[in-house]
Parts: structure tokens; sequence; C-alpha cells
């Protein structure tokens, strides 16, 4: 079996080398020492600029993948797992460069000495976005964009927010809504708070119980589906919200859950054939296509919950925080609009649209809707949704409910 180090290091160097998501990357993978593991994996991937502070200022060309892997893991074990002596986080460090780079050994060796009477830099007051940048490990250009959109105060909070661990959320099957209290911390109809037991429940194994964020829930749960409406999900998989519409109509109503990824519909199905829910089907489609998919005027309700750029979920996805770039959230408002544009030509009159997203900037949030509305005299919106993440500790989400009027 291959050290719990190893195990992080491949994880963490296919990550990068393919910016391809985390909990991907550990589906299905099992290790006895998994929450060590975890926590390296998820905390090099949180605090990567602060970590590579500590050495890129003195490496003299640039640091292949490997060996940048190799060092913050090194770095996170020092400053973050304390009670690591460093002779031990040297000893693994040297035994991952002897059999993946050891042309690097002598620089690594170098490196950990920096790295060793290296301490964490912090921000000097609200306005130092460097400072900043390094204590939280964003991208100077998000902590700016925040600035600008939501004021110093609230970029410095949300930044070390997105640091902290998520907490647990779930919400119940119709049928269990007078159980509510023997799954967790009661907060509405549908939801509670839980701890890691929910994990182990029968009720959760059998899928009558379901893990989601707060916000996701209140998304889901405020669409406003009536029973046998005829509703589209538009980028629907892994389907919660699919699900939460379902339950609040007692699985009564027509739900296409649609998706452009079909192995990410393969997910929903199983969920709904283990919940044994009826009233939502699955589709493959490309909803900036919707339009030619669909006959005009074909739903009551469309749920767009959007392709975004995740920054409300950096608790659970640290890795989007390192690589997003701006010309991401230009190609994804692009497409946002796309989709909202060909949705808006399959709901009836009077019927609506939620558009919904995870993350946290004006240009994919108010200003898509904005400029919706600019092209679309025919809709309205009627509501716009405030989530207070600090008060609740749910993820950072917005919704907008959009009516057509004519
Ligand atoms: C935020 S996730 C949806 C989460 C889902 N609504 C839920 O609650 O479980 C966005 C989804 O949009 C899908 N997607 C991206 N581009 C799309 C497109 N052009 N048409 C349809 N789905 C798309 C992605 O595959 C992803 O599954």
């Amino acid at each position: 079996m291959i050290s719990s180090r190893e195990f992080a290091y491949d994880v963490l160097v296919n990550a990068i080398k393919h910016r391809s998501y985390i909990n991907l990357q550990l589906k299905g993978q099992n290790h006895p020492d998994m929450p060590f593991i975890n926590a390296l994996i998820y905390g090099v991937m949180q605090h990567s600029l602060q970590l590579q502070h500590m050495f890129h200022p003195y490496a003299t060309k640039k640091i292949d993948v490997e060996v940048d892997v190799i060092c913050m893991m090194s770095g996170y074990q020092k400053h973050y797992m304390r009670q690591i002596p460093d002779y031990a986080i040297k000893a693994e460090a040297l035994k991952l460069c002897d059999k993946y780079v050891p042309y690097a050994k002598k620089f690594v060796n170098a490196m950990l000495e920096r790295i060793f009477e290296s301490s964490l830099v912090v921000a000097n007051g609200e306005d130092d976005i460097q400072g900043l940048s390094l204590e939280t490990s964003f991208q100077p250009w998000i902590l700016k964009m925040w600035q600008s959109h939501y004021g110093t105060q609230f970029t410095h909070q949300f930044a070390t927010f997105s640091n902290t661990p998520s907490e647990l959320f779930g919400f119940v099957h119709y049928d269990l809504k007078d159980k509510l209290q023997d799954y967790g911390e009661p907060i509405d109809e549908w939801a509670f708070k839980a701890d890691k037991s929910i994990l182990q429940h029968p009720d959760f194994l059998s899928k009558k119980v379901f893990i989601a964020d707060i916000h996701a829930q209140k998304v889901g749960f405020n669409t406003p589906i009536k029973a046998n409406d005829r509703i589209l999900d538009a980028c629907g998989a892994p389907g919660g919200k699919s699900l939460m519409m379902a339950m609040k109509v007692k699985d009564q109503a027509d739900i296409i859950c649609a998706d452009i990824a079909p192995h990410r519909l393969a997910l929903v199905e199983q969920t709904l054939k283990r919940a044994n829910i009826n009233s939502v089907t699955t589709q493959v489609l490309d909803a900036t296509k919707a339009h030619e998919f669909y006959p005009p005027l074909s739903f009551d309700g469309i749920l767009v919950d959007a392709p975004c750029s995740g920054l409300g979920v950096l608790r659970r996805k640290p890795e989007i925080k390192m690589f997003i770039t701006p010309q991401d959230i230009d190609e994804l408002v692009k497409t946002q609009a796309a989709i909202l544009n060909s949705c808006a030509m399959c709901v009836k009159p009077q019927g609506w649209i939620v558009y919904s997203t995870c993350t946290l900037n004006k240009k994919e949030n108010e200003k898509q809707i904005e400029s919706f509305l600019s092209r679309h005299d025919d809709f309205i919106c009627e509501h716009i949704m405030p989530f207070d993440s600090f008060s609740s500790g749910g993820d950072g989400f917005f919704m907008a409910t959009l009516r057509k009027i004519k």
C-alpha cells in the first residue's frame, strides 16, 4: 500500500495538472489514513499561495508541479499540522523526491530550510489586498473583484470564511417531515443541521434523508413549483434541486432533470431509483439549445441552476480558487446568458424561471439578471433572495425568480 503522503501527492499533482476536482479524484478511493490524507490535500489547496510564498521567492527557475506539491505539502505539515516534527516532514519529502523527482532533491532540501524558518503572512488591515491574498490564498483579482462588488469588510470576512470547514446540512423525504428532529437540529420544515453520524444513518443510506447545503436547499424548496406542473431543471445534475422540487409537491409533477453531461445524469438516475421518486426523468441537453429541443411554451417553470465560477463553495472545493481566471468568468457569463435566452422561449406565459448560482460576483448574478431583463421585456424579476453565509453557515448562493408576464 502506498503511504498516506504519496496518496496525497498523487491526487494533488493530478488535480493541479488537469485542473480537476479533488472530490472526483477521491471518489471510490480508500486508504486507512483517509482523515490525514483529506486534511493534507484540502489544506494544501486551501492555503496554496501562503505555502508557495514560503519558497517561490527563492527559486531561480520555474518549479515543476511535482516539486511544488512536495514543498507545499511539507509547508502545510509544518505550519498547519503542528504536531509533526521537522525531521519527519523532511524524510517524507525526500522519499517522494527519490521516487518521483530525484533531480530535484537538492532543491527541495534547500527549500525545506526556507519553509521551516517561515512564518504565516497576515494581512496588515482590511485594505491590504496583497497581504489578504497571501493570508487567505485567494488570487488578488478575486479579492479586488469582491471589494468592488461587495466592499472591503465583506471581502475580508468572506475570504476568511471560505477557508473554514463547511457544515453539514440535510433535508428529509416528505414522508419523514414529522421525524426531522431525529436526524439533527431542525431549521425549517425540510432542513436540519447534521453531524457526521447522519452519514451512517439507515434513512440516509436508503435515500430517505439527503445531504445538501442549506442555501442550495433554499433555492430548491423556494422555486414556485406546484403539483402537476411540467418543469425543466435545465442544468440539473447531480439532481439535488430536482429532488427538492419533487419533495415539495410530494412527487406529483413532471420534472425533467436535464444536463449536458451524461455521466452526471447517471448519478441522478441512481438517486431517483433508490429514493423511489417517479416525478423526475432525465434528459441529456445542452441548455443553450433548449428551444431547439423543446417546442415553445413547453414548461410551467424552468430552473436554471447555472454552471458558474463556484466562488461561493470554496470551503468544499478550494481548488477552484487556484485555477479560476477572469477569462473563465467571462466565458461562464456568456453561457449563462445563452441558457437563459433559450429557456425564456420554452416557458409558458405566467410561468417562471428561477436562476441560481453558487458563486459570489455580480457579473454572474445581479448583472446577469439585469442584462436578461433588458433583452426580455416579457419578463419581470419577482424576487431576489439574499443569502447570509455568516449567520447560517451556508455556502454563497444567488437566486432570482423571473416571471413571464406576456
Ligand atoms: C451547479 S451544477 C447543477 C447542480 C444541480 N442543479 C443540483 O442541484 O444538483 C451545474 C450543472 O450544469 C451543467 N451544465 C454546464 N453547461 C451546461 C449546458 N450548456 N447545458 C446543460 N447543462 C450544463 C453541468 O454539467 C453541471 O452539472
